[in-house]
């Protein structure tokens, strides 16, 4: 577990977001009795001096990460349901309704949780479903917030079963009901908590129980970014780096992200250590479009973005599975790839360029795909 805690930036200041207080912790120990549950919340506090899963929350991810809606690119309908949500959830003095954000990894769902604390005003505390193994951790978890506070929780998906029977009463009346006790004498103890934001993202909503689902007063996808988005935010980060980039550059960068930010960003940064490198014996650094070209054919990230797992991935259905139908278990098997990681990092992309088709008998290799890969 990991807490940012954003408070309000002002608009357009200019200056740079304040700094969020970030810190992790990771759930120890078994037992589920309500004294248990209670330290567990202690144990929690106090491993917060010793991170878990800070991976996501680095400086320099925190640094380009937008902190106002008006600084965050694209999604233009989800911004504009927020927009509304914010607006209505201020009037009434309220907090906003429990949110569900699904869509592919690196399309901004932990972003837009804490630019929705920001514009709220409250804190968010960022977790993951793995990081709530046991009932205790969220109970630690529940017990630390306050009024308004917005619960980011990632891979939402993946929740053990007892977690999310405690989240239910949370969501729907603010309340958490503890069992003490077992067998015949087990009593529940319902505590009342403040009212707060559940923020839950998946990249499977289709996994999610309807219990849990139908909680979630508004349920959101987020989509792709285009190419002119997606230069945008090249343009938008390289400021922030800093380093210089040509429209060109930027463009031919965004071209070959995969409609994701997150692959936007982490190639920018390739493409600068390279142009450093190339242009060590100049005073700047510069991202052209030919040296973009460049370093990123280095890197084997062809001009739609394929990386070499997307191409193999591809290749193996012509060659092993005459370009299908095939079944994800048996494509996992001839690729060495997960079946989670094809399903959810490799597939959406490949299928939203035409390149595979997802059918009852198994994926297809479309005919867009083979001219690609020059069959
Ligand atoms: N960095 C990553 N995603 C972004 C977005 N949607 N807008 C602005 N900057 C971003």
């Amino acid at each position: 577990m990991a807490i940012i805690s954003s408070r309000p930036q002002p608009a357009n200041s200019g200056e740079p977001p304040k700094k969020a207080r970030v810190s992790g912790a990771k759930p120890t120990g078994k037992s589920l009795s309500h004294r248990d549950l209670l330290q567990g919340a202690a144990t929690i506090e106090e491993q917060q001096e010793v991170p878990s899963n800070q991976q996501n929350l680095n400086p320099q991810e925190e640094k380009i990460r937008p902190q106002r809606l008006e600084d965050y690119i694209g999604q233009k309908d989800l911004k504009g349901v927020l927009q509304i949500a914010i607006a209505a959830a201020q009037g009434r003095n309220d907090p906003l309704d429990h949110l569900l954000l699904y869509g592919p990894p690196g399309l901004g769902k932990t972003t837009m949780a804490v630019i929705l604390a920001t514009e709220m005003g409250t804190n968010c505390q960022i977790t993951s479903a793995p990081a709530l193994e046991r009932p205790r951790d969220i109970v630690g978890l529940l017990m630390k917030i306050t009024a308004g506070d917005i619960l980011f929780i990632d891979e939402i998906h993946r929740l053990s079963r007892m977690t999310e029977e405690l989240l239910y009463p949370a969501m729907e009346d603010f309340r958490l009901d503890i069992t003490i006790g077992k067998g015949q004498s087990a009593k529940i103890r319902s505590l009342p908590l403040p009212p707060f934001t559940l923020v839950g993202a998946t990249t499977r909503v289709g996994a999610l129980s309807s219990p849990l689902r139908d909680r979630f007063g508004l349920i959101q996808r987020l989509k792709f970014y285009d190419l002119a988005e997606l230069q945008t935010i090249v343009q938008r980060t390289a400021r922030i780096l800093p380093v210089e980039v040509t429209p060109e550059g930027a463009e031919e960068i965004a071209r070959r992200s995969r409609g994701t930010p997150r692959i936007a960003n982490r190639l920018l940064k390739r493409v600068r250590d390279y142009a450093q490198v190339q242009q060590a014996a100049q005073a700047t650094t510069k991202i052209t479009q030919e040296v973009a070209v460049e370093a990123l054919e280095l890197l084997e990230v062809d001009p739609l973005g394929l990386d070499w797992t997307d191409r193999s991935l591809l290749q193996i259905m012509i060659d092993n599975f005459k370009g299908g139908p095939v079944g994800l278990d048996s494509l996992a098997a001839a690729t060495g790839e997960d079946v989670k990681t094809i399903e959810e990092v490799y597939e959406p992309y490949l299928l939203q360029i035409g390149y595979l088709q997802r059918t009852p008998r198994g994926r297809i290799v479309t005919d867009a795909a083979r001219k690609h890969l020059g069959d």
